[in-house]
Formats: structure tokens, sequence, C-alpha cells
């Protein structure tokens, strides 16, 4: 155990007119801060998790944070960028800085502001985390790379829309509790799995309902060593935290079988000497529907090819026995992708300290899992956390 989670915030996503990132930033700032108990001045260093790539003009971020207050003027501040992990990363970078002793105290910070581009050009964006060189000519964006990832998975395994529409329907039903979340409503089964002029196929056998909208949104962390979290109002530690890159051609690998998350899941458990069921709960990056179905095998919920058991017999849902994204995931809150893995561990922190929005806080949460992937199953962060004490 190297550190602690000792103070969060986290804002409301969605499609955020009138907002920056700057504005995003200094409000996130300034709330994980205070929620930590303590002063700006106290923070060492600053970490800033924003993927970018031309979804604002502003591209260098790493000083915004020090809009929040003059006492953050001089501290060492650095943006970090790793595709859809962007979030995982800043907060590992938060991890490495502790454990080398370089600061008691780290900010991090995860934003972005998508939304001033429409969806095609989103999509022109997004598909830079792909591998250009041969994938990037794919249609519809990112999408497309999923799109060819699940019509992959199918012609190996057979159709399973029915499970890709009930995992978007347990998002959004997980979804509609959360205040945070851009949609905060529920899908219909029928909807979500039939095609219709309001959910259109948008790449392979993917609708609009299977993606993760184009989201706005902040959220940030302090971190601490244990030291000193010992004596902070909450602290959230990490059990363990593993980070495993992959080839990024999808050339190279069995795009099916997730071999990056899969290893990053089985060192994270093994760090943590537990078993995946030991988890109280996971929050798993569903970029795609059909990510979170592969995710269920890669973590060793069941077998390859199986995973569409894991929510037909509900073991996913929110009383299962191993709830997946009770916050509504990606599918419903949102992907505003520097910010996402931020969010992740803000929400569970708030699961394990029981401070969860009601409706949303689960009645055991003792042990949560976080898994943040960055491309297709190129950048692979698991945290598993734990309160202090
Ligand atoms: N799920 C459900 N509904 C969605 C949605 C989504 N992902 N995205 C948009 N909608 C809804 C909107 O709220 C709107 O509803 P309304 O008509 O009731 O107001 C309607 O669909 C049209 O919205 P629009 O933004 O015009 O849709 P779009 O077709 O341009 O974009 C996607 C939809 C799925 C193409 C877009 O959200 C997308 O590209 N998502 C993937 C983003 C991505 O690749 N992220 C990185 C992953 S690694």
């Amino acid at each position: 155990m190297t550190a602690c989670i000792v103070g969060w915030s986290h804002g409301k996503f969605g499609k955020l007119d009138g907002e920056t990132s700057e504005s995003l930033v200094v409000k996130a700032a300034t709330e994980a801060i205070a929620h930590a108990g303590i002063e700006p001045k106290d923070i060492d260093v600053i970490y800033v998790g924003n993927m970018n790539g031309g979804f604002v003009r502003q591209e260098f971020h790493s000083s915004l944070p020090l809009q929040a207050h003059p006492d953050l003027r001089f501290k060492p501040s650095t943006r970090v960028e790793n595709a859809c992990a962007t979030g995982s990363a800043a907060i590992h970078m938060g991890l490495n800085t502790l454990a080398a002793k370089k600061a008691r105290f780290v900010l991090v910070v995860g934003v972005e502001k998508m939304t001033e581009l429409n969806s095609a050009q989103a999509g022109e964006v997004l598909i830079k985390a792909s591998y250009v060189a041969e994938e990037a000519n794919i249609e519809a964006g990112f999408a497309g790379i999923f799109g060819k990832i699940t019509s992959a998975y199918f012609q190996r395994y057979g159709d399973k829309s029915d499970a890709l529409a009930k995992i978007a329907v347990k998002a959004h039903k997980n979804g509609a509790k959360n205040p945070y979340a851009h949609f905060q409503r529920e899908f219909a089964y029928d909807f979500c799995r039939n095609p219709s002029d309001k959910n259109p196929f948008v790449a392979g056998p993917l609708k609009r309902t299977d993606c993760s909208p184009v989201t706005d949104g902040a959220a940030a962390v302090v971190l601490a060593d244990v030291g000193t979290a010992l004596g902070m109002k909450q602290a959230i530690a990490f059990r363990a935290s593993q980070h495993v890159n992959d080839f990024l051609p999808m050339s190279r690998r069995d795009i099916i079988k997730f071999e990056g998350p899969a290893l990053a899941w089985k060192r994270a458990l093994a760090e943590a000497k537990l078993d995946l069921l030991d988890l109280s709960f996971v929050e798993s990056h569903d970029c795609f529907t059909s990510a979170e179905l592969i995710e269920y095998e890669a973590m060793g919920l069941t077998a390859p090819g199986e995973g569409e058991r894991a929510i037909h017999e509900g073991w996913v849902e929110r009383d299962g026995k191993l709830p997946v994204n009770v916050s509504g995931g990606l599918k419903a809150k949102g992907h505003p992708v520097g910010a996402t893995g931020v969010s992740m561990h803000v929400l569970t922190a708030m699961q394990l300290n029981g401070s969860a929005p009601e409706g949303l806080q689960l009645p055991k949460a003792k042990v949560g899992g976080v898994f943040n992937m960055g491309g297709a199953a190129v950048a692979n962060y698991v945290s598993i956390l734990e309160p202090l004490r």
C-alpha cells in the first residue's frame, strides 16, 4: 500500500455550454483541495490529465490549475496523456511521485471539453488514438475500431446483440441515479436492442445506444502518502495499482482477447492478494457495450466467449455478485476522455467511504476495482481501492 486518495471532487458531466477546460479545471481543483481539508499551499506536485488532440485550441494545460489559487504558483505541474486512460495515467504518475517521496500531497485533475466539436469532428480526434498507419481510415472514428472488434467477436462466438442491449439498459438504469451523469434517464431494452431512427447503427453491429457519448467534464483527487493520510478526514488506499501497455497495431494482437487488460487485472489481484469476487464492485471501461462484455472475460469473471453470462444471469447488476458500473459507466455518465479515469477513482472512493449520492451508494462497499483503458486495449490501468481504516 503506497498511497491514498484523501480528497476528491466531481463536476456534472454533459454538454457544458459556457464552460471551458480552464473553468472546469479551476472548479475541480478548488473543490478537491477543500474536500481534503488542506490549503492550496500544501500541494507539492500537480498532474493534469487531458487528451485534447484538437478538441479545444488551448493545448497546453499544465498551468491551468494554478488559476485556482495564487498559492499554486511555482508548483511543478505536468500534463499527462494516454488516450482514454489519460485520467488513470495522471493518477498513477501521482502514485509514482509519492512512492519516490517527492511529495506529500499530489493534486490530479482530469478534464476534457469535447462538445465544441460535433460527433463526426470528435471522431476525427479520437481516431488518433488508433494505430494511424493502419487503422485511421476505418469509418465512424473510434466507434469504427470497436465496430470492427465487435464484428470479429460475433464471428467467433455468435451474435451477442441481446447482451449488448442489456449492458446498455443496465448502464442507463444505474446512470439515472447518478447526479453527475450526462444521461440521467432509463433506456428501454427494445429501444437499445432494435435499430431505429433514434438508435441507428453507428459502426458494424454497434448502434448509438452501444456507444459512450461525446461529453465535457472534470474530476479531481488529492493523493497523499499513507503516513500523512492517517491524519486526514478521509483516506481511501490503493491496495494495488498496475499498468500494462500492449502493442498499438490491432494486426499484432488477437484483438478480441484483451490480453493487456487481462494481464493488468491478474497482476493487480495478485498484488492485492485478492480473488476477483472478493471485490465489492468494479468500475470498468465501457466506452462501448462490447468493450464491457469482453472486459468481463478479461477480468476473469467468465471464460472467453462467455461474457454474456455475466449480464444474462445478473451477476453484474447492482445487486449481483459483482456489480459493474453502478455509476452508469462511461455509457451513461459520459466519457470526457481525460476526466474519465479520475471520475472512476472518485466514484469508487465515494462508494468506499459511504458518501456516494443517494440511490447510487451500495450497501456493502468494502473493496472496489477500477479498470481504465486507452485505445483498443492498449494502455491498461487497474487500481484496487479500500478504506485505509
Ligand atoms: N447514447 C445514447 N444516446 C445518445 C448518444 C449515446 N452515445 N449520443 C447521442 N445520443 C442522443 C442525444 O442525446 C440526442 O438525443 P435527442 O435527439 O433526444 O436530443 C441524439 O442521440 C442525437 O445526438 P447526436 O449528438 O446528434 O448523435 P450523433 O449521432 O452525432 O452521435 C455517437 C452519437 C454515438 C456517434 C457519438 O456519441 C459518438 O461518436 N460516440 C463515441 C465517442 C467515442 O468514440 N469515444 C471514445 C471511445 S474510446
